[in-house]
């Protein structure tokens, strides 16, 4: 049965946590596989709302495997907080979730660092979530950084943790003139939350492998978005991990030539939270209009959302990077009453010159400064939120949709028109994207 990823196309909270939601009812196991406690992930069931931080959407669904690959970042404290929220709501969290034993470790210092740093980077601050996820990173990349299986060997966390913290006080009191959180609890917390997580560690390539053998269907859940990841996305205004469905395999330790089908979340319009380039940022009223229609408040800090425009120049150059079969739609609905609906075809570039392929050859000060060049698109006033098939639209939002797809270069395979499970449709039946 082919393995499917679906990753987001833009700039992250694209809706990924609903349509993860649609596929995993068929799935058999879902693995996140990079990004850690930064990402929110909604999902609407009936009246009940969940936001998933860290644990893969298929643990709301009854005898699905949900696997935290290795290349996510785990602060054990957040873990267990999710952990403890969906029990008590009756989810059977311990029978459904798996840890890789290979998870770097966020530590409370790492947070403590991530604020320091932002302070430190004055006007260039990054806008991070806070949750430590840069800091943790550096320390993989680094070599000094500590895994799960590590605090589990009390030998190699013994040496490994007090020689990390000894660098990490430094670094604070020294560069940033701070003292650590008190340093000395939080080996013995650490030791104890891995303990109880024992149980549930295990590696999981060999996992994902023997899953697949079996003919399970496995559903790779990505974080973030595209132009977030560390090396295709808008660096240095980026998270630090590859979100992009490259980062599945070095994530999970599934390997490549076993996934068959990639398809990217894309919002009908964009947003972005935190600083960095946004070519079609809409910076007056009708951004906030955006805004306040589409609810975007950030589902982990809360934080307004930037919204703007559909870029095409942008959504192209991801959708081909992560070889998408298919992009599913969201938000269709927001766009509702707006007379005009601009759409990004073309950049002018600060020198004059006009491309309408993302220029990933700029520095960041002239990505900042784009243009872009709009094609505008006749609005509909219906309310789209009872729509259940391609037919119920208005034909403007049809054509909004056929014009997206026709310059992105692949299908919409789904649209989507509300938070909720049933608000979602299928564009074409003859393009199969779910299993069933
Ligand atoms: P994710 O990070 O990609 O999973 O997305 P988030 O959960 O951070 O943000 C998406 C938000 O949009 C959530 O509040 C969802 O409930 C909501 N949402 C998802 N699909 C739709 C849709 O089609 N229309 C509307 N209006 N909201 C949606
Ligand atoms: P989901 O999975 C939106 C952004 C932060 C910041 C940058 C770096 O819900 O789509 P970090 O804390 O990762 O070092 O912050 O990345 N960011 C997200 N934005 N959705 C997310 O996740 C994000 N995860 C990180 O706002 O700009
Ligand atoms: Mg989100």
């Amino acid at each position: 049965m082919p393995a499917t990823a679906i990753v987001g196309l833009q700039w992250g909270d694209e809706g990924k946590g609903k349509v993860i939601d649609r596929l995993a009812e068929e799935a058999g196991h879902v693995a996140r596989y990079a990004g850690g406690n930064n990402a929110g992930h909604t999902v609407w069931v009936g009246e009940e709302r969940y936001v998933l931080h860290l644990i893969p959407g298929g643990i709301l669904h009854e005898g699905k495997v949900n696997l935290i690959g290795r290349g996510v970042v785990v602060d054990l404290h957040a873990l267990e907080e999710e952990m403890a929220g969906l029990e008590a709501r009756g989810v059977a969290v311990r029978e459904r979730l798996r840890v890789d034993g290979r998870v770097h470790l966020i530590f409370p210092f790492h947070r403590e660092l991530d604020a320091m740093a932002e302070v430190w980077r004055g006007s260039g601050r990054i806008g991070t979530t806070g949750r430590g996820i840069g800091p943790t990173y550096a320390d993989k990349v680094a070599r000094t950084g500590i895994r799960l299986a590590d605090v589990l060997d009390e030998e190699s966390f013994a040496v490994r943790f007090e020689a990390l913290l000894a660098e990490k006080a430094a670094i604070a009191e020294k560069v940033y003139g701070r003292r650590l959180e008190d340093p000395a609890r939080i080996a013995e917390e650490v030791r104890a939350a891995a303990e109880r997580l024992r149980p549930l560690v295990v590696d999981g390539g060999a996992l994902l492998q023997h899953a697949d053998a079996a003919g399970e269907r496995i559903l790779f859940e990505g974080a973030q978005g595209s132009m977030l990841d560390l090396d295709g996305g808008t660096y240095p205004y980026v998270t630090s991990s590859w979100t992009g469905t490259w980062g599945i395999f070095g994530g999970t330790g599934f390997p490549p030539h076993r996934l068959e089908r990639a398809f990217a979340v894309a919002k009908a319009y964009c947003t972005r939270v935190g600083e960095g380039p946004f070519p079609t940022e809409e910076h007056g009223p009708l951004g906030e209009r955006l805004r306040e229609q589409g609810n975007e408040y950030g589902a982990t800090t809360g934080r307004p959302r930037r919204c703007g425009w559909f870029d095409t120049v942008q959504a192209r150059y991801a959708a081909r990077a992560n070889g998408l079969q298919g992009v599913v739609i969201t938000n269709l609905d927001v766009l509702s009453g707006f007379a005009r609906l601009p759409v990004a075809v073309a950049y002018r570039l600060p020198d004059g010159r006009v491309v309408e392929d993302w220029p990933a050859e700029l520095g960041c000060s002239a990505l900042e400064a784009v243009e872009p060049v709009y094609e505008e698109l006749p609005g509909w006033d219906e309310d789209l939120t009872a729509a259940r098939r391609l037919a119920d639209l208005p034909a403007a939002a049809r054509a909004y949709v056929d014009f997206l797809a026709e310059r992105l270069g692949v299908p919409i395979v789904s649209l989507s028109v509300g938070p909720g499970r049933e608000q979602m449709f299928d564009t074409d039946p003859a393009v199969p994207w779910t299993w069933s």
